[in-house]
């Protein structure tokens, strides 16, 4: 008994451990169903804006997770990083490097842009994205948005760049740095993490999470929209990037997404509160029901396994017998004796010895006689 209470014990505390570690296996693969991406300069117009749907939202095939391991293979923690993951839970999510509208700025706020650009002032350009997956949870609309905010500092080359961009005169493409993230980590408590362990941090720390990218203002007519371009020429390009599948460099911007599966709804109400919440539940209720098998012992253990009852049955006996002829204050002598006996343990022992030691016992008057009446 004691060993089946030590397993069960030990399986109380291993449950939510295993539960949450095979979850992975029992839940469902959770591909993201829409993926946006939006950048803009200061507070105005977004520059860019695209949603890629599930039709250019690929998952991985097994011989394309075996590429991306392949890439990887001399790059320990990188590789302990995908197998986390099944092929169906990796994505490519392709993004057309034309933003999806066409620039609308007002005039005004166009020249209060110029304005802000060709002043001495920093210049914020905020990367948003936002990545819509399914959940379990119905009160979770599993619509995530992360953003990346980077500065682009005053008399620099890309501002210079940016403000003749701005004029319709012919410029270079203005370099963000560090601003797309390539990897994305989504996991089901609702979060979206840059994923640091697929690149390298060459030339910098930032580079191990996030990619140059270059934009220029394209113009037909009078309509104008804005194309990004994701830089391609550094170490991490070569060394991965360009052997992942999907990748284009050229044509679109790729993403890739690495989700957690989802547990199925009927495990919900398992998983809901999370593994804390498993394991405070679990922990209290077991804590109550093992405590309930030993707290009320100490209490009874003076009435257990009595070697003869014979007297006190008799008592109890006589209770009865008195109320049937309602000789209530008899009755109430003889309760008043068995309240005794509760109360004193001792007493207790001596009335319950096993007949054959009863006789001794016999000769030293029961104490409890005085007090408790005739017998
Ligand atoms: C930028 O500022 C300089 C001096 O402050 C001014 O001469 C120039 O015309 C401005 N350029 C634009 C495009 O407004
Ligand atoms: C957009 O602008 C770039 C650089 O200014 C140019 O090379 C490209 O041909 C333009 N594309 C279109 C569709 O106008
Ligand atoms: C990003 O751009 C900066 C500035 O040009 C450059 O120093 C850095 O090496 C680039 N990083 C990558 C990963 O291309
Ligand atoms: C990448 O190419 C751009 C333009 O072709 C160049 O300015 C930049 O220095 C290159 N970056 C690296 C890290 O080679």
């Amino acid at each position: 008994m004691g060993g089946a209470m030590v397993a069960v014990i030990i399986g109380i505390i291993w449950f939510p451990l295993v539960f949450f570690s095979l979850g992975s296996a029992v839940g469902e693969t959770n591909v993201p169903y829409d993926v946006t991406l939006e950048i803009r300069i200061g507070p105005y117009e977004p520059i860019y804006r695209m949603s890629a749907q599930s039709n250019s939202i690929y998952s991985f095939k097994p011989d394309q997770l075996d590429q991306l391991r392949m890439v990887y293979n001399n790059f320990k923690s990188s590789g302990t990083f995908i197998n986390n993951y099944e092929a169906a839970d990796v994505a490519a999510v392709k993004l057309s490097i034309d933003s999806g509208n066409i620039w609308g700025i007002s005039p005004p706020d166009r020249k209060r842009m110029v304005a802000e650009i060709n002043s001495t002032n920093p210049v914020q350009v905020r990367l948003d994205y936002k990545i819509s997956h399914q959940t379990s949870k119905p009160e979770d609309t599993g619509i995530i948005r992360k953003g990346v905010a980077i500065t682009l500092p005053a008399e620099t080359e890309d501002r210079a760049n940016l403000l003749k961009m701005l004029e319709g005169l012919p410029a270079d493409p203005v370099l963000l740095q560090y601003l797309l993230p390539k990897f994305i980590k989504v996991t089901n408590r609702g979060t979206v993490e840059p994923v640091e362990e697929l690149m390298l941090p060459q030339p910098d720390e930032k580079a191990a999470s996030l990619r140059n990218i270059t934009t220029n203002l394209n113009k037909t007519g009078e309509e104008e929209w804005w194309r990004i371009r994701e830089e391609c020429n550094d170490t991490n390009y070569e060394l991965f990037l360009r052997d992942l599948p999907y990748q284009d460099c050229s044509n679109s911007i790729i993403l890739y997404t690495f989700n957690d599966k989802v547990f199925p709804p009927t495990l919900e109400f398992i998983s809901g509160g999370g593994i804390i919440g498993l394991y405070t539940t679990l922990v209290l209720v077991a804590s109550r029901i093992l405590r309930g098998f030993f707290s009320d012992q100490c209490g009874k253990i003076m009435f257990e396994d009595l070697p003869n009852v014979d007297r006190v049955l008799q008592l109890c006996l006589d209770i009865y017998l008195v109320r049937e002829a309602s000789e209530f204050a008899l009755e109430e002598d003889l309760f008043a004796k068995l309240v005794f006996l509760f109360r004193s343990p001792e007493t207790l022992i001596k009335w319950t010895r096993p007949k054959e030691e009863l006789a001794d016992d016999d000769e030293d008057e029961d104490p409890e006689d005085g007090a408790g009446g005739d017998h």
